[in-house]
């Protein structure tokens, strides 16, 4: 028996997710795709999400350690590329345990690798900083560090060089030219693989694609790119993030609605509460205005957002009332428009829906 009685429910389309990761692929048909799942599938959760791509997509990439352990504990056997690699022998031994691939990205983990003695070699990604300025080893250090990679033998010999593009998002950025320069530069001495592109890269700088491509945000349905792009629009948002109106009231004008009457009807007004509120993921700060879809009618938010329910002014919504469907993003509303009105980004929208909104899988 179902023990869920609320009905904030983060619903996911397993089958867009499959579809968008297809469509990764149609535009770097000499590549091979490897799935981001790290931040629990930016919110759409890890296992299912792998799970709904075995067979499809040939290997993974997660962020962190412990991620990586939740998917093979769940049977996930395809490889895994960590993306910030290990810092520490115990978290090595537990990689190489593990059959993980592990990105090394600083002097550090290039002397644990060195140092330690594994029961059998892992794969490594080799991590060279062309710009990001975030992780990933200087362009001139490449040859000296790929020969102390081949030497250990810790170390398989299936070395990947991979960096990664800090604006591909923006088309009229002279950065990713650059950045694309000095990693031809700094690897045309070796015919290793490579990886460059993100979803915005596989989306509009074909000159990025390699061996690897690296998708994530695009799986779930968005293009990260600022500007409307035809490559986007095959995309289809797998997430609907939902609840219901748990009640209505009629207001008279100059009534303030929610915490410090940030909201005031200038006229009589009706205000629906639904429940889902910032522990669930819902942004705080989104101001009144912010659009939510009531029974498909777009209504804007009207008051401070609270812990557990938010409020909405559906005068121009007629007949809604408790038990009514409430959409906060999904197909019907992108993630990217609620965003847009928050000042923020829908990859912050979508990782940060808790672990209280039960998700349920559709296929
Ligand atoms: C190294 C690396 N590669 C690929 C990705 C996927 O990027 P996107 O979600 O923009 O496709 C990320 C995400 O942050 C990343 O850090």
């Amino acid at each position: 028996m179902s023990n869920r009685f609320r009905n904030c429910v983060a619903t996911i389309d397993l089958a867009a997710i499959r579809d968008n990761y297809r469509h990764a692929c149609s535009l770097a048909p000499e590549s091979r795709a490897l799935a981001v799942v790290k931040a629990n599938a930016y919110g759409h959760g890890a296992v299912a999400v792998a799970r709904a791509l075995q067979g499809v997509a040939p290997a993974f990439a997660v962020a962190i350690i412990e991620e990586a352990v939740e998917l093979r504990e769940a049977g996930i056997t395809e490889p895994l590329l960590l993306l910030q690699g290990v810092n520490s022998a115990a978290a090595l031994k537990a990689a190489a345990r593990h059959d993980l691939t592990l990105m090394v990205h600083n002097e550090e983990q290039l002397n644990l690798l060195a140092a330690t003695t594994l029961p059998r070699p892992v794969h490594v990604w080799l991590k060279i900083d062309t710009g990001m300025h975030r992780l990933g080893l200087p362009p001139a250090r490449v040859d000296d560090v790929l020969a102390i990679l081949r030497a250990s033998s810790a170390c398989e010999n299936d070395i990947v060089v991979c960096t990664h593009l800090a604006s591909a998002d923006n088309l009229d950025s002279p950065y990713t030219k650059q950045q694309l320069d000095i990693f031809a530069a700094c690897t045309s001495a070796d015919d290793l693989p490579q990886s460059i592109s993100n979803s915005a890269a596989i989306l509009a700088w074909p000159a990025s694609h390699r061996h690897w491509n690296r998708p994530g945000f695009m799986l779930y349905g968005y293009s990260p790119l600022t500007v409307d792009h035809p490559e986007g629009h095959a995309l289809r948002p797998a997430m609907t993030l939902s609840s219901e109106v748990i009640a209505v009231r009629e207001i008279t004008a100059g009534d303030a609605v929610s915490y410090n009457n940030r909201w005031k009807a200038d006229a009589p007004a009706r205000i629906a509460t639904i429940a889902i509120g910032y522990a669930d993921g819902y942004p705080r700060c989104a101001p009144n205005g912010t659009p939510v879809l009531i029974n498909g009618v777009e209504v804007p938010l009207a008051g401070t957002v609270t812990m557990d329910m938010i409020t909405v002014d559906v005068t121009r919504a007629p007949g809604v009332k408790p038990g009514d469907h409430a959409q906060l993003w999904g197909p019907e509303l992108p993630a990217t428009r609620v965003a847009e009105a928050v000042a923020t980004s829908a990859y912050e929208l979508l990782t940060r829906v808790s672990a209280r909104v039960h998700r349920e899988y559709r296929d």
